[in-house]
């Protein structure tokens, strides 16, 4: 632990690789939008496109589009660039910069433990990039160029928060000083894991065939209802207690997306809905749906129409960004020895 106090400092990134879902705003950006609301942080939310180029290769034309469209996500959701800094991570290049040192404090053994790089490396790892090997450490350099405090991520991302903690304490303990936060991940809430609308045993996912399975944020009113009435269920009445809901994810998926819409426990859900058929639940779940999700892509409609004024936000964002992230680095070059 270190004894140094930090400013109380949320980071989180998604990447533009297209397709925003269901599961992207009830487990990432509602949550994001949460955090920046709640007045206690000081909130930094960032399109990792350095992040997004690791994998595969990126149509340069849709990698610009996939960016603006989840800038627009992003303030249609609620992020308001007047409380929070939103950036593209290319733009802040300290990201890199910081990477570049974590990439020698970071070990290979460290590295190769991770099962992000594992499942995405498969078999062929000798044909991955060095990108994608190295994608946790631009994490951590993400997270820590700006003394970040918390990060709300999904739960498949606790690993590399564990990575990051782990590069932050090498690093204070190899120069011997007290310079690096030791984050806290944020994992939280009804909607860590949204499942598929067409099988309750698997993520709601942008990669699914099937379109029925998610609720995009592009969907409009007429989409969103159609695919929660067609849902999957099965036949029986919802329960009261949240015991009831064992052995029946589609039922629990149902509930938990109902919890996280209108803000309440899946207890509080039940206590209400308990006892009513899928028959009278969907109509009411596909309305609040619709109330919450319809007007998000309405406004991202209307802010991809003028993506200047996008690119104008982004670059405001990146200019704040710089005057937390430019002096953390200079005092990071400056521990190691760089002559400056
Ligand atoms: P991805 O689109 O997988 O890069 O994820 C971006 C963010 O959205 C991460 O914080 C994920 O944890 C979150 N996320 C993606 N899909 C889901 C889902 N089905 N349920 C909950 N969170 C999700
Ligand atoms: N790896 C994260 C994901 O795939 C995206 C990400 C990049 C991120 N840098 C970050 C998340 C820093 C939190 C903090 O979802």
């Amino acid at each position: 632990m270190t004894d140094t106090t930090f400013t109380p400092r949320v980071f989180s990134g998604i990447q533009p690789s297209g397709g925003l879902t269901l599961g992207n705003y009830l487990g990432a950006m509602k949550r994001f939008v949460d955090m920046q609301d709640e007045g206690s942080y000081q909130t930094v939310y960032c399109m990792v496109d350095l992040h997004a180029i690791t994998a595969k290769f990126q149509d340069p034309a849709t990698l610009r589009h996939n960016t603006r469209e989840l800038a627009a996500g992003f303030i249609a959701a609620g992020i308001d660039p007047a409380k929070s800094i939103l950036i593209n991570q290319s733009q802040v290049p300290e990201h890199a910069q910081l990477a570049w040192i974590f990439n020698c404090v970071a070990r290979m053994g460290w590295m190769g433990r991770m099962t992000q790089w594992k499942d995405k490396a498969g078999k062929n790892a000798e044909a991955a990039s060095l990108g994608l090997f190295a994608y946790p450490a631009l994490m951590a350099a993400d997270i820590l160029i700006y003394h970040a405090t918390h990060v709300p991520v999904g739960e498949d991302q606790k690993q590399h928060l564990e990575l990051t903690r782990d590069i932050a304490a090498k690093f204070n303990h190899d120069y011997g000083v007290d310079f690096f936060p030791l984050t806290e991940p944020v994992i939280e809430g009804a909607a860590t894991r949204v499942m598929s609308l067409r099988d309750g045993s698997k993520k709601m996912s942008k990669s699914d065939p099937s379109d029925a399975s998610r609720i995009n944020l592009t969907d409009d009113a007429d989409a969103i209802a159609k695919k929660i009435r067609k849902a999957k269920t099965d036949p029986d009445a919802l329960p009261s207690e949240i015991e009831g809901l064992k052995d029946r994810p589609e039922a629990r998926n149902l509930v938990n997306i109902y919890a996280a819409l209108n803000d309440q426990t899946v207890e509080q859900v039940l206590t209400d809905v308990g006892g009513q058929q899928f028959g009278s639940f969907k109509p009411l779940l596909a309305d609040l749906a619709v109330a919450k999700m319809a007007p998000i892509s309405i406004r991202m409609a209307e802010l991809m129409a003028d993506t200047a004024e996008i690119d104008r936000i982004l670059a405001r964002g990146a200019t704040q960004a710089r005057e937390i992230t430019a002096p953390i680095l200079k005092k990071t070059y400056e521990i190691i020895g760089m002559v400056g």
